[in-house]
């Protein structure tokens, strides 16, 4: 459900960036209360279509938290180029509760980020919450970003720096700029954090690995822990941009020629036909316009649902861990049926 928000504060983080804060009226504070490194969906309309993207929030979790959300310029992006060129202070935007399972709750251990470009959105909520509330907990960021002008915020991740010298450590590569500190420039793919991490850190004692950002760069870093033995168990993924091609879909399946699914959304129940080709969140959504979703990529899991019976085939999964798709979890928006009848919860 979205609830429009007014635009507090727009600060501007780089050409093409800015940090959006939003005004939380007192009874929806706990409704958009976070965990650190979760996302909310932003809508807006334009012509009748409906545009929604979700950006990652940016501030700690605290007892009463700021609502501010980091946007970054897409070539061509519907959202941010609104954002960043239209939208002022004072505006009103339709924004969903937070939601997302890229998180940390804050708990003894050490942890660390990899991170590209504005993939340091959650990782620094997620950073900024565990080091002030855990005094047991240590965090190492990894980042990458093109240049120091491009860097999204510098200015948070350096007092985090001179806060916490014993437990927060910092390591800053960037790809098109020669740095000074005698860390080379150049991309942080696979092969590269193949040899730093070792050299770095005791990977074999990090309780919890956390990548966002491009999906090569997610899909790098992962090879290159698990090649380092880390365990799946111990690496959580937030991917922010995908291309097409990036992944492909999985080859169809024999799908049946009818079929049809039963969908649970805020308690009320209805049963509809899937039309040939489509996804079952399509064949909910044009009932229940009310479904959530998001970025239809499967990356964002907002339309996450629970497969009561059936079977479903997925085209793609960026934003479930293996352990939710284990207990039964899908995502609508990449689901066709398999079976004759199919059946959502998304409640659950
Ligand atoms: S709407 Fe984003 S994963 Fe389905």
């Amino acid at each position: 459900m979205f609830h429009p928000l007014r635009v507090r504060e727009i600060e501007r983080l780089t050409d093409d960036a800015v940090a959006v804060t939003f005004t939380v009226p007192p009874a929806l504070r706990t409704t958009f209360r976070h965990t650190p490194g979760q996302h909310i969906a932003l809508r807006r309309t334009v012509d009748g279509q409906e545009i929604r993207r979700t950006y990652s929030i940016c501030t700690p979790a605290t007892d009463d938290p700021v609502l501010r959300v980091g946007i970054r310029l897409v070539e061509d992006g519907a959202f941010s180029t609104y954002a960043l060129k239209e939208l002022t202070v004072g505006d009103t935007v339709d924004v969903m509760a937070p939601a997302g399972r890229f998180t940390l709750a804050p708990r003894p251990g050490q942890f660390v980020g990899i991170v590209g470009g504005s993939g340091i959105t959650p990782v620094l909520s997620i950073a900024t919450t565990l080091l002030a509330r855990e005094p047991h907990a240590r965090f190492c960021l990894i980042r990458s970003d093109r240049t120091t002008a491009s860097t999204m915020f510098l200015e948070e991740v350096a007092d985090l720096k001179d806060r916490y010298p014993e437990r927060f450590q910092l390591v800053h590569v960037l790809s098109r700029e020669e740095r000074q500190t005698g860390l080379p420039s150049g991309r942080l793919d696979q092969e590269r954090l193949h040899t730093l991490l070792p050299a770095l850190l005791q990977t074999d004692a990090i309780d919890g690995w956390y990548l966002c950002g491009p999906f090569g760069l997610v899909q790098g870093a992962e090879r290159a822990l698990r090649a380092l033995g880390v365990p799946r168990t111990h690496i959580h993924e937030e991917i922010f941009h995908i291309d097409n091609g990036a992944a492909a879909p999985v080859p169809a399946a024999t799908a049946p020629a009818h079929s049809t699914v039963t969908a649970t959304l805020d308690s009320r129940s209805g049963t509809w036909p899937v039309h040939d080709g489509e996804s079952l969140l399509e064949a909910v959504l044009r009932n229940r316009p009310d479904a959530p979703y998001a970025c239809k990529g499967g990356v964002c899991g907002t339309c996450r649902a629970f497969l009561v019976s059936g079977e479903i085939r997925m085209d793609r999964n960026f934003a479930l861990e293996s352990d939710e798709v284990d207990a039964g979890y899908v995502l609508a928006c990449q689901s066709h049926p398999a079976t004759e009848q199919v059946e959502l919860d998304f409640d659950r």
